[in-house]
């Protein structure tokens, strides 16, 4: 079974760290988001992903094996941005003619139960099904509307409209070939505001109700959220240090990739995530905390309530206040006091 990722956005919700890491290798608790999403997908059964792919696809491509996970990648990369429905008309050829596909939005952590969305489109012949979420705020979110059936009735992107519902776009869906062909080639297409209003009026979408664990990792309080409670679930990791070894302290639940390294009586936890090569110096103290890829943080800095982009230098004795976001590649003097909620870009 295929299923799409559509991963050429631009991220602008997750600026600055999206600037130069494409959405799909932000880490989800130290696992790169396109892994967790292979995972996911083949769980369900998936066993080839298409990456639709336009911004920073070159990074994608260098970065992303052509096997992840147990499932094959192939790209598909746009020369301009064509939207959300746009690219799997792009990608009808990989696709293939035959058999329902699935298409998700390249910033969704879940385990919708994808095999058995799929059996229920096979079962009421639709020829699109969504899978729905209930969420408190539905306002950044395509509100929905269904029948007792479970028909789509209503369709409404982004809009305060339907208080009536709670039920969201949770960004996944499965399609029938035969969509495909209906979608303009070579110009953008949106699937929510062009092709779902005319399956709608034709009575041919389906909701698929997901009761489980969602996030839209879009914007950087929804990536924090989705890395937190995904931390808090985990169990302890055989050989991971329990407590204190050189006076080094490791509060659970944290997260410590491959090659991490925390110098002397540093303090690490709780809810803080060290991706791959992270170097923590001595005396150092990281709390509530997501630290990308390579980063290292110097002897004495204090990191509170913060994510830190890859490959930057926090020099010793810096404290980066609570709520800040630090772009990736960069270097913070020693002896730096940054401000809560700072957003630092140069
Ligand atoms: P924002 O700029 O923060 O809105 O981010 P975004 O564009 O990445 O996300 P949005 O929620 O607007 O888009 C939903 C999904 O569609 C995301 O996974 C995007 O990567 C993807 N997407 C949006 N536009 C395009 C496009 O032109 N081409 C492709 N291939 N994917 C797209």
């Amino acid at each position: 079974m295929r299923g799409l990722i559509l991963a050429g956005g631009f991220a602008t919700r997750l600026r600055p760290l999206s600037c130069s890491k494409p959405k799909l290798l932000f880490p989800i608790v130290g696992v790169p988001l396109v892994e967790s999403m292979a995972r996911w997908l083949s769980s369900g059964g998936v066993d080839q992903i298409i990456l639709a792919v336009n911004h920073l696809s070159d990074r994608l491509k260098i970065e992303v094996d052509q096997r992840v996970a147990g499932v094959t990648v192939a790209f598909s990369v746009e020369e301009t941005p064509l939207g959300t429905a746009g690219p799997i008309r792009l990608a009808a050829n990989l696709l293939g003619k035959d058999d329902p596909f699935f298409v998700t939005n390249g910033d969704i952590v879940s385990d919708i139960d994808i095999r058995r969305m799929l059996a229920m489109h096979e079962e009421t012949k639709a020829d699109a099904t969504i899978a729905l979420v209930s969420v408190r705020d539905p306002s950044p979110y395509g509100s929905v509307l269904t029948d007792s059936n479970g028909t789509v009735k209503k369709f409404e992107e982004k809009s305060a409209f339907f208080s009536a519902t709670s039920l969201v776009n949770a960004g996944v869906y499965v399609l029938s070939p035969n969509i495909v062909r209906s979608i303009p080639s070579g110009r953008s297409v949106s699937l929510e505001k062009e092709v779902f209003p005319k399956l709608v009026r034709n009575g041919r979408m389906q909701a698929w109700i997901h009761n489980g664990f969602w996030y839209d990792i879009g914007r950087i309080s929804e990536y924090v959220r989705a890395n937190r409670e995904l931390l808090e679930k985990q169990e302890p990791r055989a050989g991971e240090p329990e407590a204190s070894q050189n006076g080094r302290e490791i509060l659970r639940p944290s997260y410590l990739g491959t090659q991490t390294r925390l110098g002397a009586d540093s303090k690490v936890g709780p809810l803080t995530i060290l991706s791959d090569n992270v170097t923590v110096g001595d005396e150092a103290i990281v709390r509530n905390s997501i630290v990308f890829e390579e980063t290292s943080i110097g002897e004495k800095a204090i990191v509170e309530d913060s994510v830190i982009g890859e490959r930057v230098v926090i020099g010793k004795e810096s404290r980066i206040g609570h709520g800040s976001i630090i772009a990736g590649q960069l270097s913070i003097p020693g002896g730096s006091s940054v401000s809560p909620n700072s957003v630092i870009l140069y």
